[in-house]
């Protein structure tokens, strides 16, 4: 993803960014997403999740039978696959997406569209290897998705997209906050529950570019700055200390141009850590940021573990962060962080 990771609404949306081979680029900085739940550009090889419970009319949220995700979700068998073109009861189970026409739908959303509404059983729809120029929206209607590409063939499954923020909506002008129109969202998570799995984790913004409300895991992801001068990576947003929500870096690679802190504190009670992470030399020594507000020096929670590189310097770090020891990071380390309810089963 270049441009901004944005976990938003209220609740505790948990995600987990767990990346190893790919996933990733939009064609400029200023070009990218708005809207929906995914709207990403992916490359390959990748696997994207919901897990999701609804809203009722009561505004309650209902749980489904089926409330995890197992290695089972990401799997998609080409011998499947065949079934599924040639025998209708398969035919809702996985959706073969060909932009050579040899799938049942050309396009990404096409296969979106044929997910029957709240579907209680999952549907993987297996993407083959294509640029797919479309801004991709999984309505929360649509609870149980994977979206699955070629293992084989891990950097040729691009999803692109080039919203920005100045572009009309079908409901008039869309707010543009600060800057000049061109901020934009690559991928916005607004699932409860959702994972990326083998995907490029390649993250690029300039400022706050990830940012939003959720209790969120990235893991061994690259985050790169695009500042011109100054700018910031994470802003996470925290009302209140029994929000169990956060963003966790580990072992990921930062690095990039300009002089960016590692995070502000949107909200008193900000929480993002970083562990285990190569900072290169691009992060204001001070490295945290109150967001002029220095009552919140007191009740954000900002900390580093064992991160190493030029960036990694604690000397100059304003003194109410923290340099964790390993009690206080461990229940940040891992997917434990983002799976205390088994949501996740691998
Ligand atoms: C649907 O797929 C499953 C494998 O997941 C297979 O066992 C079953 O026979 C298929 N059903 C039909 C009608 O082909
Ligand atoms: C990927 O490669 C492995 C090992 O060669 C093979 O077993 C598997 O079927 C391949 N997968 C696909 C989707 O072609
Ligand atoms: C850290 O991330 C790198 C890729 O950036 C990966 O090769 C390595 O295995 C990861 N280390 C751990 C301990 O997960
Ligand atoms: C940032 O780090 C990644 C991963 O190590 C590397 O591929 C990329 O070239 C680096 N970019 C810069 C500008 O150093
Ligand atoms: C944040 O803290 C300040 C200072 O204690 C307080 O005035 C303000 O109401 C708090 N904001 C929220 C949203 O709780």
């Amino acid at each position: 993803m270049k441009g901004t990771v944005a976990y938003q609404r209220n609740g505790s949306r948990k995600g987990i960014c767990r990346c190893s081979t790919t996933i990733a680029r939009a064609e400029d900085r200023r070009k990218s997403c708005r809207k929906g739940l995914v709207e990403a550009i992916y490359s390959a090889g990748f696997l994207v999740l919901f897990l999701g419970s609804i809203e009722v009319g009561s505004g309650k949220s209902q749980a489904y039978t089926m409330n995890y995700i197992t290695w089972e979700d990401m799997k998609v068998d080409l011998q499947k696959e065949r079934l599924d073109l040639n025998e209708e009861q398969n035919r809702s189970r996985v959706i073969v997406v060909d932009q050579n026409s040899k799938g049942v739908s050309v396009t990404v959303q096409g296969a979106v569209d044929m997910v029957p509404l709240l579907n209680s059983q999952r549907v993987k729809v297996y993407i083959h290897p294509g640029i797919y120029r479309e801004k991709v929206f999984v309505p929360n209607s649509k609870p149980y998705i994977s979206f699955t590409g070629d293992e084989n063939r891990t950097s040729e499954t691009i999803i692109i997209w080039n919203d920005k923020a100045s572009d009309k909506d079908n409901n008039g002008l869309v707010a543009v906050p600060r800057a000049y129109g061109m901020q934009a969202v690559a991928l916005r998570l607004a699932a409860d529950k959702a994972m990326l799995y083998k995907v490029r984790c390649y993250i690029q913004g300039s400022v706050n570019f990830i940012f939003g409300r959720s209790r969120s895991l990235y893991q061994d992801c690259v985050l790169h700055s695009t500042a011109e001068r100054f700018g910031a990576i994470a802003a996470h947003h925290r009302d209140s200390q029994y929000d169990d929500t956060g963003f966790s870096f580990v072992n990921c690679t930062i690095n990039g141009s300009g002089i960016v802190y590692l995070g502000r504190a949107w909200g008193n009670y900000s929480r993002v850590i970083y562990s285990y992470c190569d900072i290169d030399n691009i992060i204001t020594p001070s490295g945290w940021s109150d967001w002029n507000q220095p009552s919140r020096q007191k009740t954000a929670m900002f900390g580093e573990y064992h991160c190493r590189g030029r960036g990694a310097d604690r000397r100059n770090r304003v003194p109410w962060s923290k340099s964790l020891n390993y009690e206080e990071v461990k229940p940040y380390l891992n997917v434990a962080f983002v799976a205390r309810e088994q949501w996740l089963r691998l």
